[in-house]
């Protein structure tokens, strides 16, 4: 396999659980940066480095890919891919756009390659539980999700967001982490039918979102909310509420890549009285929780399997495609003002959007 995109994906998610997936070997890397490839070799002996997918793809005999490079790159990266045979994990989100995605699909489709979505939220111990609840009735039928993904204005990304903040990604945090919430929702509460939203650019320096709200409508009718904002004054925290007839499941997480291990807190309350703690057990043991539960490892395991057995992946592209519609939708409603009905038929002039629409709130003292 190659690694493609040596940047946290490869420092913080799947480099320290790389030599524990069983059943692959990477034999190659590549990044259009130099500094990164010496980084992958001092760090994880991946010394077989590349500057460009292409030279990687047409030297080396590849069976598969896993491509962490940024969102605007993954078209280019993924088609290529499929056209050398190659099979794909790739990083959400899928893509820019709905129409990027049926590319990607398209030449996977046609090729006969696995392409797989890197959810890794699936593969995680603590969502699977939380999923295991709902499914298993602990809440009756889930009628709402209330989610929040917070960070305050010191974290990451407020001074310099790097191609997070540029409008070459047609998208901003909603995109990044609203892939994630959007998909969670899709889990628990099955497909999107419509879409409204509110969008801020806040800090001196993004040119796209990093400050949400987005209200989607469910076909079963239940409405999930997913919100995010840079005035939290605390440390970041992804919270999940699902509201069900009969019991609310909670889901709270310190949002520190450091703390990918740690599982979530999980509640379950019932009554306004009952509350049963449902989190997955911690040793406390980092290698432990590597080996046993990391969700990058069992997430490449998953993709290994997929390759070796020609199965198709839990995640696939027609999952990936659902969440980018329905975050493309959202900057439609932004855009026009209006509630945005499934299937999309047409796209946002992202562009347009965030350079004259989505309003700019940066507050005084960064101001200047
Ligand atoms: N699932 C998760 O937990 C998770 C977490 C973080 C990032 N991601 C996803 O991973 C992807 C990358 O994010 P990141 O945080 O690692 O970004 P990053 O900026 O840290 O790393 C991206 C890397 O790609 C390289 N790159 C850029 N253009 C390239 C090109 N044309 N060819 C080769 N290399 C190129 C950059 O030099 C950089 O090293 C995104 O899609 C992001 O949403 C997923």
């Amino acid at each position: 396999m190659a690694f493609v995109g040596l940047g946290s994906c490869l420092q913080t998610m799947f480099g320290p659980v790389l030599r524990l997936a069983e059943g692959l070997e990477v034999v190659a890397v590549v990044d259009s940066s130099a500094e990164r490839l010496v980084e992958a070799r001092e760090m994880y002996g991946l010394d077989n480095g590349y500057l460009s997918l292409d030279e990687c793809l047409e030297k080396e005999e590849l069976d598969a890919a896993l491509i962490g490079t940024p969102v605007f790159e993954h078209v280019g990266h993924a088609v290529a891919c499929a056209e050398r045979g190659v099979h794909v994990l790739l990083e959400k989100p899928m893509a820019r756009s709905p129409r990027e995605c049926d590319e990607i699909i398209d030449a996977h489709a046609k090729a006969g390659t696995v392409l797989m979505m890197a959810f890794m939220k699936r593969f995680n111990r603590s969502m699977r539980k939380v999923t295991e609840l709902i499914e298993g009735g602990a809440i009756g039928a889930v009628m709402g999700i209330r989610h929040n993904w917070d960070w305050g204005p010191d974290e990451s990304g407020w001074v310099d967001p790097g191609w997070r903040g540029s409008v070459r990604t047609w998208g901003g945090q909603w995109q990044d982490h609203g892939s994630h919430s959007v998909n969670l929702s899709q889990w628990w509460a099955g497909p999107i039918r419509s879409v409204t939203a509110f969008f801020d650019i806040t800090g001196p320096y993004p040119e796209v979102e990093n400050d949400y709200i987005v209200v989607c409508t469910h076909e079963s009718g239940a409405r999930s909310t997913h919100a995010a904002t840079r005035y939290f004054h605390r440390r970041g925290e992804e919270r999940y509420l699902v509201f069900g007839e009969t019991g609310t499941v909670e889901t709270r997480h310190e949002a520190d890549v450091f703390r990918y291990t740690t599982p979530h807190e999980i509640r379950l309350h019932r009554y306004g009285r009952v509350e049963e703690n449902h989190r997955p057990k911690h040793s406390r043991n980092w290698q432990v929780e590597s080996e046993l539960h990391s969700q990058y490892k069992v997430e490449l395991e998953h993709f290994v399997a997929c390759v070796r057995n020609g199965k198709s992946p839990m995640t696939d592209g027609a999952m990936g495609r659902a969440a980018v519609e329905v975050t493309s939708a959202a900057y439609l409603s932004a855009l026009e003002r209006r509630e945005v009905t499934l299937p999309l038929t047409e796209e946002p002039d992202y562009e347009y959007f965030f350079r004259h629409v989505a309003p700019q709130r940066t507050p005084a003292r960064y101001a200047g």
